[in-house]
């Protein structure tokens, strides 16, 4: 992603901007005066994609524009994910690179956000001293102040505190464009600790944002053209929680559901534990909310679940599952799921394998566990070899692509409302999601279509990743 400048924001100081057919040389603005280009590359999930939103809109107000590629930016900002260790050893080896350009261009600037950033801090700079500052999830609102510091004091600056009741500042609406669908960051933080997972430890406790500042942001996105809004957060269902207050994500469900102008509304992502009876009934009684629920299961085994620490039973997350589709029949579920947690026996694993089976999932993400430093599962003793989980992450994709697959197929000849998001990969071919969340390329012929528009499309071929169809 790139940072989305605003040239009403430039200072003067820093602008070569001149006014179209002015070639008169003026002393004053020629002095070393350049505009500042930024650059911010984005790993892992949307939290982190709404995080670089925010700060390329600091950035924007801070006289930044954006760069056209990470080669001719002054500023680079690498926003690290470090849920499993591909994705931090991907960020680092970016780091590494830029930190090689950096010995011939010292004026370049080098920020390491995100989770990996919190977990490492100081250990960034002593291994590369080349990086100008490191900044976690919750500093990221004062980045800009930050790299200023740096360039005035030439100093590397670490910046990862992590406070519980951090109170998310209110930007307002933070959007690098329009968008006809976008994400709104509705809390941050975890209180699960699962023993896999870094994220409490990154991005600490759960704090939700007041439903006003929500319900505005929202608002705002509604008035610039957006039509669908995804709430986000990693355990949505618990918004509210830490403010004491019970069943406030289905009352903010509703609120937003209610503002004029909105067609969709979704959001992601759910533990089980918290699925109250409250939140399936929201399906039945919101027509606006989307018949797609991403539910991460982890597990089959009601052995491994506990060695997770999910606070669940497998019998108790299909009665969920269940209450979810006697609330909406045709909901789309999907999930995420870990193969070879420490201690995961072939019958644990064919639990799982049974458990896809059963539930019969649109689709899943799924995962080798990748030990986390400092989480509880790095210190189990028995490990899995990494060529036995290979093998049951291809077993398990093979099947889970199998049941995408025979549903895909089920839509054929149906007719699916999609919200058009862009053009396919193929001259004439339109792009957009249904409802339940299924890619649908389409054509339409000599219709004219335009993104935003929502379009009844009749499905020729179910595939794997997608439907494919014609508008009708
Ligand atoms: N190893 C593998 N997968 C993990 N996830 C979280 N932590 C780990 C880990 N240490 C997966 C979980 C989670 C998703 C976002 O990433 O499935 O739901
Ligand atoms: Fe990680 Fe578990 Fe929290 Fe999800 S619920 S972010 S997997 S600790």
């Amino acid at each position: 992603m790139q940072v989305v400048g605003d040239s009403r924001h430039r200072s003067v100081k820093r602008t070569l901007v001149r006014e179209q057919g002015d070639n008169k040389e003026d002393p004053a603005t020629c002095e070393q005066l350049q505009i500042m280009k930024a650059y911010i590359e984005t790993f892992g999930c949307q939290m982190n994609e709404r995080d670089s939103e925010i700060i390329a809109h600091l950035l924007g107000r801070a006289s930044y524009s954006p760069a056209a590629d990470i080669d001719t930016a002054d500023l680079v900002v690498i926003n690290t994910c470090s849920i499993r260790g591909k994705a931090e050893q991907k960020a680092m080896s970016l780091l590494g690179r830029l930190a090689i350009r950096k010995k011939k261009e010292p004026r370049l600037k080098i920020v390491v956000a995100g989770c990996v950033a919190q977990q490492e801090g100081q250990k960034i700079i002593d291994r590369v001293p080349q990086t100008d500052l490191v900044i976690g999830p919750q500093e990221i609102y004062r980045l800009a102040e930050y790299v200023e510091e740096v360039t005035r004091s030439g100093k590397s600056i670490v910046a990862t505190g992590l406070i519980d009741n951090f109170a998310i500042p209110n930007l307002g609406h933070v959007s690098p464009a329009p968008a006809v669908s976008r994400f709104l960051t509705i809390m941050q933080g975890c209180n699960n600790f699962c023993t896999y997972c870094i994220v409490p430890y990154t991005r600490g406790r759960e704090t939700s944002r007041p439903a006003a500042d929500i319900v505005a942001e929202a608002e705002e996105m509604i008035d610039s053209g957006t039509t669908e809004i995804t709430l986000l957060g990693q355990n949505v269902n618990s918004y509210g929680l830490d403010r004491g207050e019970k069943e406030a994500f289905p009352a903010l469900l509703r609120q937003v559901a209610a503002l004029p102008g909105l067609k969709r509304l979704r959001f992601t992502t759910s533990n089980p534990k918290d699925l109250s009876p409250a939140l399936a009934d929201c399906f039945k009684e919101l027509d606006k909310l989307c018949p797609w629920f991403h539910l991460p299961v982890q597990s089959g085994s009601d052995r491994v679940l506990e060695k997770m620490n999910r606070k669940y039973k497998r019998a108790e997350y299909l009665e969920r599952v269940a209450a979810l589709r006697k609330a909406c029949p045709n909901i789309a579920i999907t999930t995420d799921i870990i193969v070879g947690f420490p201690g995961e026996e072939e019958t644990d694993f064919l639990a799982t394998m049974e458990l896809i089976k059963q539930v019969r999932y649109n689709s899943a993400y799924s995962f080798k566990y990748s030990p986390r430093p400092g989480t509880v599962a790095a210190g189990f003793a028995d490990m899995v070899e990494e060529t036995e989980k290979s093998r049951r992450l291809t077993a398990l994709q093979a099947r889970q692509n199998e049941i995408t697959l025979e549903i895909n197929r089920e839509y054929e000849g149906k007719i699916v409302e999609v919200l058009v998001e862009g053009c396919g990969r193929d001259p004439g071919q339109w792009r957009g999601h249904s409802p339940e969340n299924l890619v649908v390329n389409f054509t339409a012929d000599d219709k004219k279509v335009g993104i935003g528009d929502y379009l009844q499309v009749k499905i020729g071929r179910g595939c794997k990743n997608s439907l494919r169809g014609k508008a009708v």
